[in-house]
């Protein structure tokens, strides 16, 4: 049974601007826009389908006033007059869907990429080195910052006359213009913008709040971005901000985004993992509602809407931004709107999102391929009743065979039957899961996602048939129009001596802890990692010796750097480079990177192997029927394609059906 979202539902103002709801999309970084910076097709079909889905208020992720001083390579700006057709456009195709608009107006000071794509100097309260290229800031002069105030002066009178129902000023986080001014351990100044006083490192956020006020007049709400608590030693203490909003209020702030933590190159303070646990800048947004008048938003690991509703049921915050939750499920506020809770789909926290900005120079989603692809992806893009875009599901009815009942094998499934094929799902166990059953009990946040494709494909008309051997003859006898063969990859052992002992389990049983205190895991894919973590947190001692140069190199820099963080924690110890040489009652005999050989006591021994393609059972299926599209994804197409790799192969495969 679904709890009431009463107060997530309830409508809201900020200044002027009335919202539908209390639920804001939260400002992200996509790098979907044109070279210049202009919001693209790409960038309007991702906001519309967020705005269709039944958000309040969508912020625009940041969105620089100085083309000359970009934060990102297709980073979005309103720096110009000619970026003013563009943000209107996509301004019209979020309200067409009824939720409001603004964006986050940033100058990237002293952290843009200026030097490098326009041969600039940086702008800094100081001399300080840029979060992300450690490239030197100058010290802005009095000059300068007049510069800068004007540009936000105009960029405001842009947002406006592109139509935008708000604009939101960023100042978290202690980086860009406005955020490393007000951040002490940053702001060295020794004149009025001095950033050991508050009223010295605030100054600038108020002179920017005030030219912006001039120009829009008091009936344009301004949003203010600022972090409640930055948690960084010698930055701002925890009840700066709390102390300096009333003077912001005065300065013509209409709402409060409060978001927390300082940026670093993997945003690991900002965008939390769920090790940092959830709601954790709620106390932060609490304590400014409690100093002003003003709306408060409070944002970060607000993934549980119940969590979310109590926020706003408890008053600690008037409305709940959403940065995740969204990219994984657009319709999120019309599944609570519905009743339906339980049918969103959530984000695993696998910060794939970020991990893609940096890989793909664009952001992707794990759990939801069509995350910045919601314009080429002519897939359905959620279940019935949810499917947001009516032109998408109309496929012409087709008899499609899925083998294998994992992740890639049930998204495939759901997807294909609310295109309306006729799907037949075959799984040899006597279960669905695949994969993603160990997966989840390794890395229990991917459990909801495991849940919802149960339950979704539960609900669908699929006709799940578990407990079958998907032979070619099988298969046959279907008379397919098309098969998606799913059946996951295949684990590979490495032979060593000694693996036949009886201390040796091979492969990675989550259902399975070895038994004896100390435990070598040999093997450090992702899989192998989390199955250690899972082993050092039921009190073993823990050792991984992994043959390559990397840990998880199938999962990019944000995530890998959660698990580091874990590894260390949790005590384990890792050699990657090394030779396991043999395997004997008493340990595991290996040469370590650049030494020679030694034994590792152990109790017990992992092996965990590596995860290859498994194109047999395709090739099969292809001999024995002549004609029929025969289509692989997930972990057979790929090997460790892990969750990414399950839901965009699934999606691709969609619309080669339609
Ligand atoms: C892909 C991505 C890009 C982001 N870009 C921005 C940004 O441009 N400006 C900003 O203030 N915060 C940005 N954030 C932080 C989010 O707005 C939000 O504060 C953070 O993700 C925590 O909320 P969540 O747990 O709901 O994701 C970004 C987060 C993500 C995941
Ligand atoms: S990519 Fe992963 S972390 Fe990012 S929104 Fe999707 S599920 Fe969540």
């Amino acid at each position: 049974m679904s709890a009431p979202f009463g107060h997530l539902l309830s409508p809201g103002r900020i200044g002027a601007m009335t919202t539908r709801n209390r639920i804001v999309m939260s400002p992200m970084e996509t790098m979907y826009g044109t070279p210049e910076g202009h919001p693209s097709e790409r960038t309007i079909a991702y906001f519309a389908a967020r705005a269709a889905g039944g958000v309040g208020l969508v912020t625009v992720g940041a969105t620089g006033i100085d083309p000359l001083h970009p934060e990102t390579p297709g980073g979005l700006q309103i720096g110009t007059d000619d970026a003013i057709a563009a943000h209107r456009e996509l301004v019209t195709a979020v309200h067409e869907h009824g939720a409001r608009i603004q964006p986050q107006v940033v100058h990237a000071g002293p952290d843009g990429l200026g030097p490098e794509l326009h041969g600039v100097t940086s702008l800094g309260p100081s001399v300080i080195p840029s979060y992300l290229t450690g490239r030197p800031s100058a010290e802005v002069t009095k000059e300068q910052i007049a510069t800068v105030l004007d540009q936000f002066r105009a960029a405001a009178v842009r947002v406006r006359d592109a139509g935008y129902d708000g604009i939101e000023l960023h100042a978290a986080h202690g980086y860009m213009f406005l955020g490393s001014f007000l951040a002490p351990q940053r702001n060295r100044r020794g004149d009025r913008y001095r950033g050991t006083s508050v009223e010295g490192r605030a100054r600038v956020v108020l002179e920017a709040l005030a030219a912006i006020r001039a120009e829009v007049g008091t009936d344009f709400p301004i949003t203010l971005r600022i972090s409640g608590y930055e948690r960084v030693a010698a930055g701002r203490p925890v009840h700066d901000t709390a102390s300096i909003a009333p003077l912001l209020v005065e300065a013509g702030v209409d709402a409060f985004h409060v978001s927390g933590g300082v940026i670093d190159r993997l945003v690991t303070r900002m965008v939390n993992a769920a090790d940092d646990g959830d709601g954790l800048n709620v106390g932060a947004a609490a304590a400014v509602k409690e100093a002003v008048d003003v709306p408060v938003i409070a944002v970060g690991r607000l993934h549980d809407p119940v969590l979310a509703e109590s926020v706003l049921a408890d008053g600690r915050a008037d409305f709940v931004a959403l940065g995740r939750p969204l990219l994984a499920d657009p319709e999120l506020p019309r599944k609570l709107a519905a009743g339906e809770a339980e049918r969103v789909r959530r984000c695993i926290s696998c910060e794939n999102c970020i991990d893609t900005l940096e890989e793909k120079l664009a952001a992707e989603c794990a759990v939801n391929p069509l995350t910045g692809h919601e314009r080429e992806l002519v897939v359905p893009t959620s279940p019935a009743p949810y499917l947001v875009d009516p032109a998408r599901p109309n496929a012409p009815g087709r008899r499609v065979v899925v083998v294998g009942g994992g992740p890639a094998g049930m998204e495939t499934a759901w997807r294909a039957a609310a295109a309306g094929h006729q799907v037949v799902l075959l799984e040899r166990s006597p279960a669905l899961g695949g994969a993603l059953v160990a997966a989840s009990a390794v890395h229990p946040e991917n459990r909801p996602y495991l849940d919802w494709l149960l339950a979704e494909v539960d609900r669908s008309a699929v006709d799940v048939r578990t407990g079958t051997e998907a032979t070619p003859e099988v298969v046959a006898g279907l008379a397919p129009d098309a098969v998606v063969v799913a059946s996951g990859g295949e684990v590979v052992l490495p032979a060593v001596p000694g693996d036949d002992l009886p201390h040796v389990s091979r492969g990675l049983d989550p259902d399975r802890v070895p038994s004896g205190r100390r435990v070598v895991v040999v093997g450090g894919r992702l899989a192998a990692l989390e199955y250690a973590e899972m082993l050092a947190r039921a009190g073993r001692l823990v050792a991984m010796l992994e043959a390559g140069s990397e840990i998880a190199p199938e999962v990019g820099l944000k995530r890998r750097t959660e698990h580091f963080d874990r590894i260390d924690r949790l005590g384990i110890t890792v050699h990657v480079g090394c030779v396991v040489e043999r395997i004997s009652s008493d340990g595991v005999r290996y040469v370590p990177a650049r030494g020679t050989s030694r034994l590792l006591p152990a109790d017990a021994v992992v092996l965990a192997g590596t995860v290859v393609p498994s194109p047999a059972l395709a090739d099969a299926i292809v001999a024995r029927l002549a004609g029929v599209a025969v289509h692989t994804v997930g972990d057979a197409d790929l090997g460790p394609g892990l969750i990414r790799g399950a839901t965009g192969g699934a999606a691709r495969v969609l619309q080669s059906l339609f």
